[in-house]
């Protein structure tokens, strides 16, 4: 039995639909399985191996260098609920701490902790600031309905955040990064 012209027409609009989409965001976005066709580059990266690579070019000194601790530790949601109030050490899968040293232990060597702030792009072969998963909570829509709502783009967390991938996308170019810190 053969489906018909039409169906198949209309499976290849879906699957075209489905490919220029490549932005990986939000929770750890594979399950460990490496995609069979990752791209063009024979020898590209899976998101695992972006992601520890990534942890390993995270250093304590930068982090302190951005603010990250004090940016994050301070900062609150619009209705002045303080971000610890509800993520302090790593609640909700979330872990904004005061502690530079915890803060920082926790999202460079724990995988779910470190894509909260930043995801892998494999399309790309790099890691970006996870600012899509800071703008849906922040929304409170979707599966983040109740979040309270903050800015997600302009806040003192975000503006560290961006620093320190700055610094440490830096270290990576420089192949100066340690061996992944995920164990
Ligand atoms: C009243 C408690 C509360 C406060 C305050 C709060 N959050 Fe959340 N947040 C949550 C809960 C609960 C979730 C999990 C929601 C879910 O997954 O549906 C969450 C989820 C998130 C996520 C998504 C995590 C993920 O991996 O899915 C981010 C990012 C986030 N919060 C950031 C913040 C930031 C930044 C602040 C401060 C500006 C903040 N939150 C303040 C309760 C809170």
């Amino acid at each position: 039995m053969q489906p018909a012209p039409r169906v198949i027409s209309l499976l290849l609009v879906l699957v075209a639909a489905c490919i220029p989409d490549p932005v990986i965001t939000g929770h750890p976005p594979d399950a460990g399985a490496p995609p069979p066709d990752a791209g063009q580059q024979p020898t590209g990266k899976t998101a695992d191996e972006l992601t520890r690579e990534w942890s390993g070019c995270m250093s304590l000194d930068n982090f302190n260098l951005a603010n990250m601790a004090t940016a994050w530790g301070g900062l609150a949601a619009s209705n002045g609920q303080a971000c610890t109030s509800c993520h302090g050490s790593g609640l909700y899968g979330v872990y904004i701490d005061r502690d530079a040293t915890g803060m920082f232990n926790a999202i460079s060597t724990m995988k779910a902790f470190l894509l909260v702030y930043f995801a892998a792009d494999v399309t790309n072969q790099k890691m970006i600031v996870n600012e899509s998963l800071f703008q849906a909570a922040a929304s409170g829509q979707g599966s983040f309905q109740g979040h309270p709502p903050f800015d997600a783009k302009n806040n003192a967390g975000m503006t560290a955040l961006r620093s320190f991938y700055n610094v440490t996308l830096t270290r990576q170019q420089a192949k100066t990064c340690d061996p992944s810190r995920i164990p």
